[in-house]
């Protein structure tokens, strides 16, 4: 398989290229990122030697790049991740959103679709969409979402994420093509950019900044670590059946105030500092517009059917993810003055 990646240089896609140029040895890892704010190839400087990797610098929304690009590389599998991915950026920014995000995607399709010209057998391709479960949107406090949950996004980036994934599966129903989708829950880890809660808040309190509670911080996430992600997409890349849909979450739910002081509590410790210090950063301010309540996965046909679960237990999660903030520093002192970005001209530019 030519395997192509999207998105790779970001946070998951970073954690998904890792995991098959391990586990897929025999075929090649192409890793097709636009290194736009949140793209990082720090985050894959341990395999980007390996013979069966390849980066590729391009942007999805450049349909003859796309075209080029599955011809050149005989590209037959992808996982697509490239987009943009942060809410409130798509509240100040939307049309960007749609650039990459809708536009990109049908590119891809499109250059997919004459790439493989017809041959719509699974085992030969596929077209696997990472999606979010931010197309549901949003939840009382009673209920999940499900596969069979009708589509109501509610800001723009998950707008653009639901018209990506109607366009994919349009590209099934209309001409065969073998698809996956698969819409997860919040993911944390190593490697998410700092506009985040939660690398946010650990840069924060390491800082000694105020930490920004939008609202009331009653608001409801359902948090994956990231690894277990890479590893669900894993598994339906495998096996997950053509036309299908996956969600993938961790039945982790908390209110954002419950994790924040969770998290506070944890740095106070790791920092030594007197308990308690850190909740004093915690600063209420003006709600995120359109604030979507709670989300929450039931992943029951990820688990039946191709028996995934979450490995980590939250509490060990949270632990990993705050000693990686501290272990590396550089990483987070590199992305916050955008010096991060000088990596690809001196790793692929010679400069
Ligand atoms: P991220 O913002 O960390 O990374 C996105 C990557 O896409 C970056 O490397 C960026 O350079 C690249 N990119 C953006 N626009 C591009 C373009 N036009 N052409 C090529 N590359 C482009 O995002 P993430 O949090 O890793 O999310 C990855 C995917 O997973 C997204 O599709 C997102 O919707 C989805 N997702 C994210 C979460 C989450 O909690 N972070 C949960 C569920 C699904
Ligand atoms: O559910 C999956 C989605 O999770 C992904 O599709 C998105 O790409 C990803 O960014 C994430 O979206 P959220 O909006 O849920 O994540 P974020 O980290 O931005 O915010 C988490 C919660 O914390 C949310 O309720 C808003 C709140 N928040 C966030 C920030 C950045 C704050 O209270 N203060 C903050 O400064």
């Amino acid at each position: 398989m030519n395997i192509l990646i999207t998105g790779g240089a970001g946070f998951i896609g970073s954690h998904v290229v890792r995991l098959f140029v391990r586990n897929f040895p025999h075929d090649h890892i192409y890793n097709l990122d636009a290194l736009t704010y949140a793209g990082n190839l720090e985050n894959l400087a341990d395999v980007e030697d390996l013979p069966n990797y390849t980066f590729i610098h391009a942007d999805i929304a450049d349909l003859d790049d796309m075209q080029d690009i599955f011809s050149k590389y005989n590209i037959s599998h992808v996982i697509h991740l490239a987009a943009e991915s942060h809410v409130d950026r798509s509240i100040h920014d939307p049309l960007i959103f749609i650039r990459s995000n809708v536009t990109g995607t049908a590119n891809l399709l499109h250059a997919a679709k004459d790439a493989w010209s017809g041959d719509n057998n699974r085992n030969n391709h596929l077209f696997f969409h990472v999606s979010t479960d931010e197309v549901y949107g949003s939840l009382d406090h009673e209920g999940m979402f499900t596969e069979e949950t009708a589509y109501d996004p509610r800001s723009p980036y998950s707008a653009s994420k639901a018209a990506s994934d109607h366009l994919v599966r349009s590209w099934h129903h209309t001409y065969g093509m073998p698809v996956v989708i698969s819409n997860c829950s919040n993911n944390y880890g190593p490697n998410q950019f700092p506009e985040k809660l939660i690398p946010l808040f650990i840069h924060n309190i390491k800082n000694e900044k105020p930490l920004p509670v939008y609202g009331e911080g009653t608001n409801v996430r359902d948090w994956l670590y990231v690894e277990d992600h890479a590893n669900a997409i894993e598994s339906v890349f495998r096996e997950g059946r053509s036309g299908e849909t996956y969600n993938i979450g961790g039945h982790n739910e908390w209110s954002n105030l419950a994790l924040i002081r969770v998290i506070c509590d944890q740095m106070d410790e790791k920092l030594g500092r007197p308990a308690g210090s850190a909740r004093k950063l915690i600063t209420f301010v003006k709600d995120r517009s359109g604030h979507d309540f709670r989300y929450a996965i039931d992943a029951t046909k990820i688990e039946k059917e191709l028996g995934w679960t979450p490995s980590l237990q939250f509490e060990e999660g949270i632990d990993k993810t705050i000693d990686w903030y501290l272990e590396n520093e550089d990483w987070l002192d590199n992305v916050i003055d955008g010096s991060y970005q000088e990596y690809y001209d001196r790793q692929y530019n010679q400069i």
